[in-house]
């Protein structure tokens, strides 16, 4: 579903990917962890175009997002993107948040957009609340709603960057189990995110960033967590640092 190739950025002299090849099966649930500026989120975001990058191939589904002439509003309409904050917009009902996109974007009447939306909506939990606005929810249920959103455009692949790390600890628990029930359904998911519960849990494989950007570690998950002795003392420090909380 997703191939990278020797996947190589700078800006200006600072090299942030060095060389990142990786292949994403469809169905499958990879966790990208590493340390703070490691380049995860420009990894993930490369997937989808939001970051250009001077050399090296990423193929989609087999779209080719390095290409010119590739149609790049598609790709991305293709590809569900949730970040850490969550980028509802402000001004319209949680309804609206959920069909704009679809009616805008992939072109969809006004009721087609609203009966898929809370369809979804109803997924994560939330129908009670569709005609609030972002900011009469919590955390936790923005975050929901977001996911909400993406999955309302039918995505081939959805990609998390950090989504609960900006949620207070209470509320993490709903979002990731939003995640792992689309985990079990068999959607490709790449997670940018330190919780390693969840990692052990749905992830069938992790990759481990390190500065640089480079990729350090990419195996199943029964290796990452099962063979400490067989990852990169980089790595193994990371994990214990992490582990500890
Ligand atoms: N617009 C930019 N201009 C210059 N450098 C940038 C820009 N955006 C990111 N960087 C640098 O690229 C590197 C990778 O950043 P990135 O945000 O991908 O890291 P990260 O692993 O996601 O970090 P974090 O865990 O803090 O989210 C960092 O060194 C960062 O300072
Ligand atoms: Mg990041």
């Amino acid at each position: 579903m997703i191939e990278l190739h020797q996947v190589s950025k700078w800006y200006g002299k600072t090299q942030v990917l060095d060389a990142c090849s990786t292949r994403i099966a469809k169905g499958e649930v990879v966790v990208v962890c590493g340390p703070s500026g490691s380049g995860k989120s420009t990894l993930i975001k490369t997937i989808n175009a939001l970051e250009p990058f001077q050399q090296g191939e990423i193929f989609v589904d087999g779209i080719p997002v390095h290409a010119q002439g590739t149609d790049l509003p598609k790709l991305r309409s293709r590809v569900g993107m949730v970040f850490q904050h969550f980028e509802l917009f402000p001004h319209l009902s949680v309804t609206e948040n959920l069909t704009i996109a679809q009616i805008k974007v992939l072109g969809r009447s006004a009721d087609e957009a609203k009966t898929r939306g809370l369809k979804m909506l109803n997924r994560v939990g939330l129908m009670a609340h569709k005609n609030k606005f972002p900011g009469q929810l919590s955390g936790g249920q923005q975050q929901r709603v977001a996911i909400a959103r993406a999955l309302s455009m039918d995505p081939i692949v959805m990609l998390f960057d950090e989504p609960t790390s900006a949620l207070d600890p209470e509320m993490v628990g709903e979002v990731l189990e939003v995640m792992i029930a689309l985990a079990a359904e068999g959607m490709t998911m790449v997670c940018v995110t330190h919780e390693m519960g969840f990692a052990r849990k749905v992830g069938d494989r992790v990759i481990f960033m390190d500065v640089g950007g480079r990729i350090l570690e990419d195996c199943s998950r029964d290796e990452f967590f099962g063979n400490p002795g067989a990852r990169s003392a980089r790595c193994r420090d990371f994990l214990d640092k992490i582990l500890q909380h």
